[in-house]
C-alpha cells in the first residue's frame, strides 16, 4: 500500500526551531524513521513538506487518487485551514493527524483543529514517535 506523509509550514526548520518544544530531531531524521517503519509494515512511503497551503491541498488530492492512507502534520494550518479540512474529506482515505507537541498543553489557539473532524484519529505530544504510531494505526486500517 502507498501512504502519503505530509508536513506543513515551518516543519522544514525542525532541529533548530524552538527545540524546547519540538526537540532536536530534524525532518530528515523523521523521514528516515518513517521509511524504516514503512518498510517494516509493507508500505510505500511518499514523504513531503511544504510551507504553502495550496501545495498541501494539491498533495492531499493526489493522495486521494493514488494512496491508501495519509499521515499529516498540518502544523499551523491545523488551526486555520478549511481548505485542508475539505481536501481530506474529499480524499476519503484513512487519515491520521500528528503533532509533535501536545497542542492541548499550549496556547488556547492551538486547541482547535479543523483537521480532527475529518481524521480517523489524532496523535499529539509524543514527538517524532507520533509518526511511527500513526503508521502503526494505519496498518490496522489499510488493505495491502
Ligand atoms: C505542530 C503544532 C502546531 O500548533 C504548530 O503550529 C506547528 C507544529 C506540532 O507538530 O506540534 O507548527 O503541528
Amino acid at each position: 500500500a502507498s501512504i502519503f506523509i505530509l508536513n506543513g509550514p515551518n516543519l522544514n526548520r525542525l532541529g533548530t526551531r524552538e527545540p524546547e518544544t519540538y526537540g532536536r530531531t530534524t525532518l530528515a531524521d523523521i523521514e528516515a524513521q518513517c521509511r524504516a517503519t514503512g518498510q517494516r509494515l509493507g508500505f510505500d512511503i511518499v514523504f513531503r513538506q511544504s510551507n504553502a497551503e495550496g501545495t498541501l491541498v494539491d498533495w492531499i488530492q493526489e493522495a486521494g487518487d493514488e494512496a491508501q492512507g495519509l499521515v499529516i502534520n498540518p502544523a499551523a494550518y491545523t488551526h486555520t485551514s478549511v481548505a485542508i479540512h475539505d481536501a481530506i474529506r474529499t480524499a476519503a482515505i484513512p487519515t491520521v493527524e500528528v503533532h509533535l507537541s501536545n497542542v492541548f498543553s499550549r496556547e488556547p489557539f492551538r486547541h482547535h483543529s479543523y483537521v480532527s473532524p475529518v481524521a480517523a484519529g489524532v496523535i499529539c505530544g509524543f514527538g517524532a514517535k507520533g509518526y511511527d504510531l500513526a503508521l502503526e494505526a494505519l496498518a490496522g486500517m489499510v488493505r495491502a
